[in-house]
């Protein structure tokens, strides 16, 4: 995921990196899930590029989260993703056993789409995540939800990154559409217009829909990580793909979100999302943003 809010911020301190939750994050008074996080987060920054990627020695508790995670979603993916989610997902075939290493994502999933993951430790600022599309790398964390809550997390962990968004990039569909992302960045100089792609990647990406057989299937990663979501994402109000509305629109990443936007097809959402960012500049920009006035 690559939104500001919602992401704990990675403090340098004297003595390393610390992680900031917030008071009502699930963690926040647990003193060793908190030195955990500094633990991986520290791990996870001192990734140097195009080398090996460093292990994250994850303890049966994180093992045991990934376990129930992995085995609660399987069975709702089937029933409410998209049938290109669920075929990727298939060919992927990560493993629901353990949490895997990133090298171990980005072994199983270059061969499909050539995207490989990298570590991150917090938020990557947007251009540099969306940017690293361009030449299909996908930045994600390494850390895990709190053990108490395991189908909840308020912020973007391992299990997002992985299970929502490697299973949607083993789709060449959806590869093709990140690589435009992140090639519109690089044709993408202001910070509104910036912005406002990057909230039309939040309401499809993250949490869009696509009708299948007349019934509104999930392909975003946010609705597809989200235990309790994926039971009423379907009772949302679902309004047809509309990329100046959806690039104006302000969302609230703490709650379900009310407003869905649907493709009519699988094929029909690749054609408008990569015809969306292959042109997509500031001057673009400039014409959705007056479109929407
Ligand atoms: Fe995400």
């Amino acid at each position: 995921m690559a939104t500001a809010s919602g992401y704990s911020p990675v403090i340098e301190s004297g003595d390393g990196l610390r992680v900031e939750l917030d008071r009502d994050h699930p963690g926040f008074a647990d003193p060793r899930y908190r030195a955990r996080r500094d633990e991986i987060a520290s791990i996870s920054a001192g990734h140097l590029p195009d080398r090996p990627i460093a292990r994250v020695d994850y303890s049966e508790t994180e093992h045991g989260v990934w376990r129930i995670v992995s085995s609660e979603l399987a069975p709702k993916h089937s029933r409410y993703a998209c049938r290109a989610f669920n075929l990727a997902r298939e060919a992927l075939c990560l493993p629901g056993d353990h949490v895997p290493q990133l090298d171990e994502v980005s072994d199983l999933l270059e061969p499909l789409t050539g995207f490989r993951y990298q570590p991150v430790a917090g938020l990557a600022p947007l251009r540099e995540f969306y940017g690293a599309f361009a030449d299909r790398r996908f930045f994600s964390t390494q850390y895990l939800r709190h053990h108490s809550v395991p189908l909840y997390t308020p912020e973007p962990d391992i299990i997002h990154e992985v299970i929502g968004h490697a299973n949607q990039l083993a789709d060449d569909g959806f590869a093709r559409i990140c690589e435009e992302v992140g090639k519109a960045v690089a044709r993408t100089e202001s910070a509104e217009a910036l912005a406002f792609m990057s909230r039309v990647f939040w309401f499809t990406l993250e949490f869009g829909v696509v009708l299948e057989d007349g019934e509104p299937k999930a392909y975003g990663a946010g609705i597809l990580s989200s235990f309790g979501e994926l039971d009423v994402f379907q009772a949302a109000e679902i309004r047809p793909l509309d990329f100046a509305e959806m690039g104006s629109m302000e969302y609230d990443i703490t709650h379900y979100q009310p407003v869905l936007y649907a493709a009519g097809s699988f094929p029909e959402l690749v054609d408008e999302l990569t015809g969306f960012y292959s042109t997509y500049d500031d001057e673009a920009h400039e014409r959705l943003a007056f479109a929407v006035k």
